[in-house]
């Protein structure tokens, strides 16, 4: 996934990121509106009707807070202009635009001023942030007394392979995020990190945790397929001299597009990942 040095880069990184930002969307529906499900009841009544999508990216989380919150207004907040742009073209063709309000702003700088929130959604977004803690004692300080944050994260990338790929290599993708741990610990510190306490250092009060697992098997739809290629060549850029040559002429075979089993073509992908959830209450 990105960081936000990313968008610094041209537009095709950005075009590439926001195809897989919505793939995510699309392949991971019922896991989001298991969670959202899960905030609304956490949230209790009334119904918030103000809230906030922290980090939002092209609206994975904005689209599904609508659906489950059917009165509220959300702000989707980010610092990739494309990603905004984007999101509210979404918001337009789905006729849901004057229930979206786009806000760019690098939270590293400083919050914006958004007035009192209900309900705010941070979905792998808070790992981004330069100082975590910071930005989370901004969060609640937006946040109505009694307003709920879901902080969601990511315990791992989603993994497509089975263990017979009929090209050799078994073991190709455990290999890979082996790989990419070790730049993500250079690269994203936050990553994994225990989000509960830090929470509790922002001064949330910490409800509960959840661990939502994600376990799709064949037959799934064809999105599948570019979804897989998409997260896998972001993971193959991180991984020059990180995995063995074989190991990598593999890795390429399967993102070749016109190969019969490479990854969008291939009718035995699955998509299993799991991310933890933290609800956590403004006092
Ligand atoms: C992995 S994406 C997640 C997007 C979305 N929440 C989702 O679940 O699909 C992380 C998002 O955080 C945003 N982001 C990273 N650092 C940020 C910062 N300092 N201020 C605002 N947004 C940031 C990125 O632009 C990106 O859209």
């Amino acid at each position: 996934m990105a960081t936000h040095h990313d968008h610094s880069a041209a537009g095709t990184d950005d075009a590439v990121m926001t195809e897989l930002l919505d793939l995510d969307g699309e392949v991971l529906h019922a896991y989001l509106s298991e969670v959202t499900a899960w905030g609304r009841q956490l949230a209790g009544d009334p119904e918030p009707r103000h809230l906030l999508d922290v980090g939002s990216g092209t609206g994975t989380g904005t689209f599904a807070l609508l659906e489950r919150f059917e009165k509220a207004d959300v702000t989707a907040l980010d610092m990739s202009a494309p990603y905004l742009h984007h999101l509210r073209n979404k918001a337009h063709e789905r006729g849901v635009a004057h229930r979206v309000h786009t806000v760019q702003a690098d939270l590293d700088a400083a919050w914006p001023d958004l007035g009192p929130v209900d309900l705010v959604w941070a979905a792998s977004s808070l790992h981004h942030m330069a100082d975590p803690v910071r930005t989370l004692t901004d969060v609640r300080t937006a946040l109505r007394p009694g307003g709920l944050l879901v902080a969601v994260e990511l315990d791992s990338f989603p993994r497509f392979l089975p263990d017979d790929l009929g090209i050799g290599r078994p073991g190709l993708e455990a290999r890979c995020h082996a790989a990419l741990a070790e730049e993500h610990n250079a690269r994203l510190p936050h990553l994994g990190a225990d989000w509960g306490s830090l929470l509790t250092r922002a001064g949330f009060a910490v409800e509960t945790e959840r661990v939502f697992a994600v376990d799709l098997t064949p037959p799934l739809p064809v999105s599948t397929g570019r979804y897989a290629q998409l997260s896998l060549r972001r993971v193959r850029t991180g991984l020059e001299g990180r995995l063995s040559a074989d190991d990598l002429a593999a890795l390429d075979a399967l993102l070749d597009d016109e190969r019969p089993d490479g990854l969008l073509r291939r009718g035995d992908l699955h998509v299993r990942t799991t991310r933890t959830a933290w609800a956590a209450r403004h006092p």
